[in-house]
């Protein structure tokens, strides 16, 4: 695709639902006892990819093609099928780790692969703390990659220490200590997105949470379904965040999105920044706090961004590097060695990205440093085949001189209406394939 700057952004945007509540609606919904409605269930590559590996596992899932509702038949806590094929799990991480989580705790031979990027990222953080728990589980290359073959059943409780704070290591033992004997324990070492705590707890789970530590007993009642509209992702309200408070004359409202404090990192790097942002109209949905929010052109100061920001902006850092671009002053991210196990090594790619636009970048072991502002030129860049490195250049590209032509730029994975939301945010004349 090829951008440009648009001089002037007014825009009212929608945003898409969010994919890790799409996600886990599914998947706990096919454990439950009975049938449940998600009404504005992300319709993105990912999420079709976890739709498709439960109806392997005889989970009915009626979705149609292009429909913003999926109805999902539970099968109870025990009541999945030994899939006939190997899982596909496509690019989606969360797919691949809950479902490891949750196989594990069934006697069914399982085996699940994905795409050659998710083929290539960590599976060690979860195989290794399944075992713990009693788990037979395989995987290339010394049990660390996928394909991964599961023979589950028979588990016990644990407590689990996590080195590293993830909402998806923490998720699947939360669902194999569903089907533990005992207690499962998980503590993070600072916390990670809790979307999982919430809808197990509101379908009747026996999850408690104590700071960063939860524990779950095995369940002894069936769980309810619970149906609900997904509110929209803050991971995709990001780009927009982003190029409002970028562009030198932008308004735009972003309606519906999820403010799940777990979440809302990139809002306080925004406030730290010096950013005119606006929480509008709060309320509450699908258990989740959301609201509308203003965001307006601004006049930006560097800041740094570690510990517990890292988590809660976990999925935004490659954009702060670009607001780091117009910023006055070194911005930094470190504690983040997180990015170089995403889709793509995101640090990697962000350097890359922005060196090619002119700015001055270094890449570190754990995050990166940028001085600015800078004024960035447009360029050829590669998103790599990682929806969030494409969107970062789409968005860079609108905020630089000349055009910028973005590779492999893979938006489907949780933002189909990307580019189309872009072209009216900018004029449609803007953006071409
Ligand atoms: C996700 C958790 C995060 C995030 C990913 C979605 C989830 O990954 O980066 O995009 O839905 O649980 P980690 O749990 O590995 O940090």
């Amino acid at each position: 695709m090829r951008v440009a700057r648009a001089d002037r952004i007014r825009a009212t945007i929608e945003v898409p639902p969010d994919k890790s509540i799409s996600h886990r609606a599914l998947i706990f919904n096919a454990i439950a006892d009975g049938p449940a409605t998600i009404e504005r269930i992300l319709d993105s590559e990912d999420v079709r990819s976890t739709a498709r590996c439960l109806e392997a596992l005889g989970v009915p899932v009626d979705w149609p093609p292009g429909s913003p509702v999926a109805r999902v038949s539970g099968q109870g806590l025990h009541g999945l099928f030994e899939s006939e094929e190997v899982l596909d799990c496509g690019n989606s991480g969360t797919t691949m780790r809950l479902l490891t989580g949750l196989l594990a705790g069934h006697p069914l031979l399982s085996i699940l692969t994905g795409d050659d990027s998710l083929r290539s990222r960590p599976m060690a953080r979860v195989i290794g703390p399944l075992r713990q728990m009693g788990a037979h589980i395989h995987a290339r290359t010394g049990d660390t990659l996928a394909p991964v073959v599961i023979k589950g059943g028979g588990l016990h409780g644990a407590d689990y220490q996590s080195p590293v704070a993830s909402a998806q290591v923490k998720s699947a033992l939360l669902l194999a200590g569903l089907y533990a004997e005992g207690r499962t324990a998980v503590t993070e070492p600072l916390p990670s997105r809790d979307h999982t705590e919430r809808m197990l707890q509101a379908m009747g789970a026996p999850i408690r949470r104590d700071g960063t530590a939860v524990s779950i007993e095995a369940a002894a009642a069936p769980l309810h379904p619970i149906s609900l509209r997904v509110p929209g992702d803050i991971s995709s309200a990001a780009p927009w965040l982003v190029l409002g408070a970028c562009h030198p004359d932008a308004e735009i409202v972003l309606e519906g999105v999820n403010v799940n404090e777990t979440r809302t990192g990139l809002l306080d790097i925004l406030a730290a920044m010096g950013a005119s942002i606006e929480l509008m109209e709060q309320r509450q949905s699908g258990g989740e706090p959301v609201a509308d929010i203003l965001v307006r052109s601004s006049a930006l100061r560097s800041t740094t961004v570690s510990g517990g920001l890292v988590p809660r902006a976990i999925d935004e850092l490659p954009l702060v590097a670009l607001l780091g671009c117009f910023a006055e002053g070194e911005t930094i991210v470190r504690d983040a060695q997180e990015l170089r196990a995403k889709e793509s090594d995101r640090v990697e790619a962000v350097v890359d990205v922005l060196t090619r636009m002119g700015a001055p970048i270094t890449a570190h072991p754990d995050g990166f440093a940028i001085h600015g502002p800078v004024s960035l030129r447009g360029a050829r860049v590669d998103g790599r085949g990682d929806h969030r490195i494409g969107m970062l250049g789409a968005i860079a590209g609108n905020l630089a001189t000349g055009e910028t032509r973005i590779e492999n730029d893979a938006v489907g994975v949780s933002y189909p209406d990307f580019w189309e939301h872009l072209a009216q945010a900018t004029g449609s004349g803007m953006i071409t394939a």
